[in-house]
């Protein structure tokens, strides 16, 4: 009977009503019981308003991966209406997201940048050195949000070379919250971070606590445990790869097409609406206008029953990261075997880089995206080219 309990006052309150004369007195003991009786329903929450973070900024809930992505085409998806552009400095193309950012002629203040500090930049002393660099590139004063983006630390100008525990990041914070306090960044935050990881730097954040988790997180990856405690902790979830990489490999997931058939919605759509409704922010990657469109209308809707959320539990049984953590970046959960891999490649890339020049990881993705851009444009002229000789 779990209605008992909410239909008592309103019986109650009928029958008084036929009982006794009106009063003021009598009414507003009416309109309370009656007020019981019809159980609040939560406000609705409208996924098209931004999500406030624990900063106080608010952040577009629908935001746009530029990862592989060139000029070209994170224009046409601000064009297709992108307002947030996640970036990182290891994607080597934030001098491409800045040039499209200018050109596109968005206000700044219309728009929200996120970049990622990479590994081996943890250092106290080169963070606000990376994140001037960042800045320059995407010509920009200020990005919105600044992550660590691995829980893991490399020495400078090194791979796999580990540079101190597994999840210190105490000073890399201090470091980042005087940029916060310089304007620099507005918000801070962390990404792959395992709830141990995210627990102990909540404890060592002196005056800003991450304000974000950026995790992988798709229909047949829930990471609801994750996801759970950091949204008990007051830490925004910003879902990467929220297609699964390939939205054959969720379609492959025939529940997710019977939801997409009922509601006469794209797979893609349905999936990114399944994050929103349980309040996470969605960075799916495109390159195509149509697909950004599409992913930016899920704030619209459909709204999934509690039958599609059913039935997508039901098949999330088959789901598995992406990237299986087989160097213990989690030691939390990871096999012990991965665990000692990780120390092995740690003694060997050590051994390695006492011996060889450092490699400078952010300047290698730059030359290689840069490489790959003028590639991609050379094809392009050639197509255009192609077109016009046709029609002439
Ligand atoms: N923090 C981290 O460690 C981390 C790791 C990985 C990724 N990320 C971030 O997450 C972003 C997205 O991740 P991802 O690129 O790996 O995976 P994803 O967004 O899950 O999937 C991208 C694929 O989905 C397709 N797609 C996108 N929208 C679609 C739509 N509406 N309809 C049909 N197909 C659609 C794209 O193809 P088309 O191009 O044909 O549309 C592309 O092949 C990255 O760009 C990056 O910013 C962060």
């Amino acid at each position: 009977m779990p209605n008992a309990k909410v239909a008592e006052p309103g019986a109650a309150a009928e029958a008084w009503a036929a009982s006794e004369p009106a009063d003021d007195a009598r009414l507003a003991r009416m309109r309370a019981l009656l007020e019981q009786s019809s159980p609040k329903k939560a406000p609705r929450e409208s996924y098209q308003d931004p999500m406030v973070l624990s900063s106080g900024y608010a952040m577009p809930r629908v935001g746009l991966g530029t990862a592989h992505l060139f000029e070209a085409q994170i224009a046409a998806n601000l064009a297709a209406g992108a307002r947030h552009l996640d970036c990182a400095r290891i994607y080597g193309n934030e001098a491409a997201v800045g040039r499209a950012v200018r050109a596109s002629g968005v206000p700044r203040c219309e728009l929200f940048l996120t970049t990622k500090l990479w590994m081996d930049e943890a250092r106290p002393e080169r963070v606000a050195a990376a994140l001037d660099d960042s800045l320059q590139q995407l010509q920009t004063s200020y990005v919105d949000l600044l992550l660590i983006h691995w829980p893991l630390k490399f020495r400078p100008g090194t791979v796999l070379a580990r540079d101190g525990a597994v999840g210190d990041f105490s000073a890399t914070w201090a470091a980042m919250e005087a940029l916060a306090a310089s304007g620099k960044a507005r918000s801070l935050g962390v990404s792959n971070f395992d709830e141990a990881q995210l627990s102990r730097l909540l404890d060592d954040a002196k005056t800003i606590p991450p304000a974000v988790n950026q995790v992988e997180a798709h229909p047949k990856f829930p990471n609801q445990a994750l996801v759970d405690f950091c949204l008990s902790r007051d830490v925004a979830v910003v879902a990467w790869g929220p297609l699964g990489g390939d939205p054959r490999r969720l379609g492959e997931d025939s529940m997710l097409w019977a939801t997409a058939k009922m509601h006469a919605a794209s797979l893609c759509r349905c999936a990114l609406r399944w994050n929103l409704e349980r309040g996470v922010a969605v960075i799916p990657k495109s390159t195509r206008p149509a697909h950004v469109a599409d992913a930016l209308a899920a704030t619209a809707g459909p709204r999934l029953t509690a039958d599609d959320r059913r039935l997508l539990a039901d098949s999330r049984r088959r789901g598995s990261r992406r990237f299986p953590d087989v160097i213990g970046v989690w030691p939390a959960t990871a096999f012990v075997g991965f665990r000692l891999v990780g120390w092995w490649l740690h003694v060997v890339f050590s051994a390695l880089f006492a011996v060889v020049p450092g490699v400078d990881a952010v300047g290698f993705a730059r030359a290689r995206a840069a490489r790959k851009e003028r590639r991609y444009a050379a094809a392009v002229a050639a197509r255009d080219a192609a077109a016009d000789a046709k029609r002439d």
